[in-house]
């Protein structure tokens, strides 16, 4: 079954974050110095994660990527990908990690029937990193991309936001670490998303100057053909190396977005940017049908119009997405609650 948007885009992946907590307080998406959290009754169990997720996955949703805040603080998380790839009904399920719980929990995600993996590394230099997060733990987490490499997954990406004047100096380096272990790099441009606070257009490093970066030091990086819907541009560098950029910010791909998320708490927002979502969590407890809450999730992304991005694309004099008191009054807004 396909259910498409009026725009005509199908409704084919779900990123289903699993906690809004996080062990890092990266720059670019946590920079504050106190968070409003999610009430914890109120967070979703395994079990209704995978109610909705077979609703979804009824209505033609075949892609799942697990994400946080940080989804390793999920207490017992490989449970959770057992219940997901067991159910037989995912042609893709990844999940988005900060590495630093991931050497010991990597042996465990593979054999729970996780496939593939991303990791966020932004830097490596050790200062710089505990700069960018607040955190003196990039051992941890170099220690953790190292343990995944040798754990058999079928795909190991590492993302990397590029900011300017913190890593944009790092460009290379980060492509010949991912080279080391095997890993493809994806270099993303900063995005002006709830909870980038300290966002600002000139810290943009955009895709066109990552390749310049890329050309100048490596003599070139030609296209490789796109899979998919996926927001990555692929390219390769002389040696074959292969490597994505993510423009989101100056190259939006809301033309082809299949994409929606759910929170933790159950909140079912339709793009990254939108202001109001559909409450999936007060249906499920107070008693919805299973063909309730799947007629109400089909109707929802009939009337779907979001081209957040293109949108903050056209905005004129761009600021942060949003101030601070809007994000307490409502931390749906966060990034890290709504998962990337
Ligand atoms: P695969 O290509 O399937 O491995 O996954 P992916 O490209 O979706 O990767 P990932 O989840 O790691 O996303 C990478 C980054 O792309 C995110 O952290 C965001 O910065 C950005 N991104 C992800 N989803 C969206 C989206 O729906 N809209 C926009 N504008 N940016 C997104
Ligand atoms: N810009 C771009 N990507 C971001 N992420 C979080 N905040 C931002 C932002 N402001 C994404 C990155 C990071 C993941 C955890 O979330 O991909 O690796
Ligand atoms: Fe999709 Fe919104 Fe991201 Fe555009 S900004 S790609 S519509 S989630």
């Amino acid at each position: 079954m396909t259910v498409l948007d009026t725009r005509g885009r199908p409704m084919t992946s779900l990123r289903v974050s699993v906690t809004d907590r996080c062990n890092l307080r990266c720059e670019y998406c946590m920079p504050e110095r106190d968070y409003v959290w999610l009430p914890r009754a109120e967070i979703l169990t395994f079990e209704e994660i995978r109610i909705l997720v077979d609703a979804f996955t009824d209505l033609g949703v075949d892609r799942v990527r697990l994400t946080g805040g940080e989804p390793l603080l999920r207490r017992d998380l490989p449970r959770l990908v057992g219940l997901l790839a067991d159910s037989g009904r995912l042609s893709d399920l990844a999940m988005t990690t900060n590495g630093i719980l991931l050497a010991e929990a990597a042996p465990a995600l593979r054999e729970a029937g996780l496939p593939r993996l991303t990791v966020s590394l932004d830097t490596l230099d050790r200062r710089r990193f505990e700069a960018l997060t607040r955190f003196d733990r990039l051992d941890r987490v170099l220690e953790g991309i190292e343990q995944a490499a040798r754990s058999g997954f079928g795909s190991l990406k590492i993302d990397s936001v590029i900011v300017r004047g913190v890593n944009d100096d790092e460009i290379g380096a980060l492509l010949e670490y991912g080279r080391g272990v095997a890993a493809e790099v994806r270099f993303i441009e900063y995005m002006d998303v709830g909870g980038a606070t300290h966002w600002a257009p000139e810290k943009v490093v955009s895709r066109s100057e990552i390749l310049d970066v890329i050309g100048r030091r490596y003599g070139g990086a030609t296209p490789l053909g796109a899979i998919g819907s996926a927001p990555a541009q692929r390219f390769a560098l002389p040696d074959g190396t292969a490597f994505g950029i993510i423009a989101s910010t100056t190259a939006p791909f809301c033309r082809s977005c299949d994409r929606s998320r759910l929170t933790a708490d159950g909140i079912w927002y339709l793009c990254l940017y939108a202001g109001e979502g559909t409450d999936l969590r007060a249906a499920l407890r107070s008693g919805s049908s299973i063909e309730e809450i799947r007629a109400r999730i089909e109707d929802v992304w009939r009337a779907r119009v979001d081209r957040g991005a293109e949108e903050r694309r056209e905005t004129r004099d761009r600021a942060p997405l949003l101030p601070v008191s809007e994000l307490r009054r409502d931390p749906h807004r966060e990034m890290h609650t709504r998962g990337g």
